[in-house]
């Protein structure tokens, strides 16, 4: 469980990351989520103990980020959005010399790493150095440190950007087979809506929403998304298209209109919130 006070962190330049969050995170998996700069990557450094926050505190199952952070280092595992692997080292390396320094025996962690490279896909690749790996694959290898590590709690930045479908459903249903709590940024909406018991969003340092799914999806209730060339009354605009939340038995005057019907995705929420998509 991880519990925060207030905590907020400006840069050294002045950049006001977090502003005041004050949260609880108790689910199996919590996706966070909000665009670039939102202050995602902050957040999660801070409550894996990477990084001291400027003011306020957090409790991680109980213990103190800042007094108790050594403590808290053993029970958890934190695969940072930038990690690229050590490149002489093969995935068998990589996951069993971490495995071995979280303190199992050397035979334990050849066995636990073959059977998640395994599990992972990746057999096949796990006596080449790291540097002949695709980026996917490297990204592959620290999914599963974290799959291996059975910490009570474990955060992934970004675990599947840049993955094909493919390993992105390979990482999801790895994911499933965690036995701790996990913490997931994320900018694929699908993953969020996938696997997460619960979606936070970040926007300029705090939380503007916060629930399951289908609560953060509610507002949307009985409507579609239509995405037109041309319409004078709409929601929104991204570039040369607007876009406007209609009710779903209304949809088909639409369609005549030119414009392509939608489900509602978290897309939706980052539009309600002004938050311009990236397409
Ligand atoms: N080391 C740093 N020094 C100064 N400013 C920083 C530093 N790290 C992050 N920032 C700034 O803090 C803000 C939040 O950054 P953060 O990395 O937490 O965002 P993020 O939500 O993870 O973004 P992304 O989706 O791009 O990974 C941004 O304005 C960023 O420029
Ligand atoms: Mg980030």
């Amino acid at each position: 469980m991880i519990e925060t006070f207030s905590l907020s962190k400006v840069y050294d330049k002045g950049v006001t990351a977090l502003s005041g969050i004050t949260t609880t995170i108790n689910d199996r998996l919590t996706a966070i989520i909000g665009r670039n700069g939102a202050g995602k990557t902050t957040f999660s450094r801070i409550v894996s103990t990477q990084l001291e926050p400027t003011s306020g505190s957090a409790i991680i199952d109980g213990l103190d980020i800042l007094r108790d952070a050594r403590r808290i280092r053993k029970r958890i595992v934190s695969i940072p959005q930038e990690a690229s692997p050590i490149s002489v080292l093969t995935p068998l390396e990589q996951v069993k010399l971490y495995l071995v320094g979280r303190g199992l025996s050397i035979k334990e962690a050849h066995a636990e790493t073959i059977r998640v490279l395994d599990a992972m896909n990746m057999r096949d690749f796990k006596n080449s150095p790291a540097d002949t790996l695709s980026g996917g694959m490297k990204r592959k290898i620290f999914v599963c440190m974290a799959i291996a590590s059975n910490a009570d709690i474990v955060f992934l930045d970004e675990p599947t950007t840049g993955l094909d479908p493919v390993s992105r459903m390979e990482v999801w249903s790895s994911l499933g087979e965690l036995s701790g709590e996990v913490i997931l940024t994320t900018h694929y909406m699908e993953e969020a809506q996938e696997l997460a018991d619960r979606v936070i969003l970040f926007e300029k340092g705090r939380i503007i929403e916060d629930g399951t799914v289908e609560n953060l999806l509610s507002k949307f209730r009985g409507k579609v998304r239509v995405e037109c060339p041309q319409l004078d009354d709409y929601d929104y605009r991204i570039g040369n298209r607007v876009i406007k939340y209609v009710n779903r038995k209304d949809a088909n005057e639409y369609i005549g209109l030119g414009c392509k019907v939608k489900p509602i995705t978290l897309d939706d929420i980052f539009l309600s919130h002004g938050v311009q998509l990236e397409y």
